[in-house]
């Protein structure tokens, strides 16, 4: 028969081996694995009852008494430990987590808007001002909206100024924003005002052409519309966009949709006026073609022309940005040059 000393050592000893085996532990994993070795049904702990049946009939419920303590003691033991390193392990992640916001921070490159986007803004930015509602037309048009409607039948003269892609005898790329003008007029009554952007195509390419390009639409449709409007609002779009000192001249012109027709030079924004290679020494920069709208391109959208009058517009917007920025080869804006780009930020 073992006596109960012994067993008490034996009690004390599991103990102290808890004691000495969770000191080396740091995680919370470790000490639920060594929780289990030691508390589990076949854990050490539990494993003192099989020295029961040696102790003395008398001794055996202080015995069984003892190790039930063991257990509250080693259940409570284990249970601050883990609390413990709970806690010390958020202390840890705290510390890993800690931000300190006075280091340098990393550069981040931002992007800018590509040059023909920003003129675009701010085309739409100074027309919206006056009142002019955007319409998109479509890029692929039919030819009676990008000729015929606009007094430009087939066989006619001008239809050689544009190089056109045709997809078929009836479709085409539209060539000019011009053609929105007929959209609207034909689905809106008067007064109309309206600005259309948008990609255009024609068979043209050198430093100033390209085969796509984008145009800006401007039309007015009321009653005593006349080449004076036309000047107040150009007047305002070339100084927002060239410079307050910006001075605008029409020209007579020629296009089939608008009687008079003119082109819209401003004052050369790099000498002032006074001539420089880059106004060819003329002191004027063609930027656009306008007009009063024909009568005739009324009529064939159902309007008076007895009643109302109208006056239209079309800028080149790759055109202004290239005065603007100072480009003088058109790819420049469609290669993507990083460069190129990055040096033209108006915003
Ligand atoms: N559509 C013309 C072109 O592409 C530009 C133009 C001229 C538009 C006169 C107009 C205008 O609205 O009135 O060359």
């Amino acid at each position: 028969m073992t006596n109960l000393e012994e067993l008490q050592s034996r009690i004390a000893s599991v103990r102290k081996a808890i004691q000495t085996e969770s000191s080396q532990l740091t995680d919370t994993k470790k000490i639920y694995e060594l929780r289990k070795a030691f508390l589990d049904k076949s854990g050490r702990v539990g494993q003192l009852m099989k020295y029961m049946k040696e102790v003395d009939p008398s001794q055996r419920a202080d015995f069984g008494k003892r190790v039930n303590e063991l257990k509250t003691w080693a259940l409570e033991y284990f249970d601050s430990l883990d609390e413990q390193m709970r806690r010390k392990e958020l202390e840890r992640v705290y510390e890993q987590e800690k931000i300190d916001v006075t280091m340098p921070s990393h550069r981040r490159r931002i992007g800018n808007l590509h040059p023909v986007t920003q003129v675009r803004s701010q085309l739409i930015e100074v027309f919206s001002g006056m009142g002019f509602e955007i319409y998109e037309g479509t890029e692929v048009e039919n030819d009676y909206y990008n000729f015929t409607a606009l007094n430009t039948p087939k066989d006619h003269p001008a239809r050689d100024m544009q190089d056109t892609f045709y997809l078929s005898p009836e479709f085409v790329l539209r060539t000019q924003t011009s053609s929105a003008q007929i959209h609207v007029m034909e689905n809106e009554k008067p007064p109309i005002k309206i600005l259309s952007p948008g990609k255009v195509f024609r068979s043209d390419d050198d430093a100033t052409h390209s085969p796509m390009f984008s145009q800006m639409e401007g039309l007015v449709v009321d009653k005593g519309i006349t080449l004076g409007d036309l000047q107040g609002m150009l007047d305002v779009f070339v100084k927002k966009v060239f410079g307050q000192e910006t001075r605008t001249r029409l020209r007579p012109s020629y296009f089939p949709f608008t009687e008079p027709s003119v082109e819209v030079d401003v004052s050369c924004f790099a000498c002032g006026g006074k001539g420089c290679p880059f106004c060819k020494n003329t002191g004027w920069i063609e930027v656009l073609g306008a007009g009063i709208v024909n009568r005739r391109v009324l009529e064939n959208c159902g309007i008076d022309p007895d009643l109302y009058s109208g006056l239209a517009f079309g800028i080149g917007i790759e055109r202004v940005a290239m005065l603007k920025y100072g480009i003088n080869n058109i790819k420049q804006l469609f290669e993507s040059d990083l460069r190129v780009l990055n040096q033209i930020n108006d915003r």
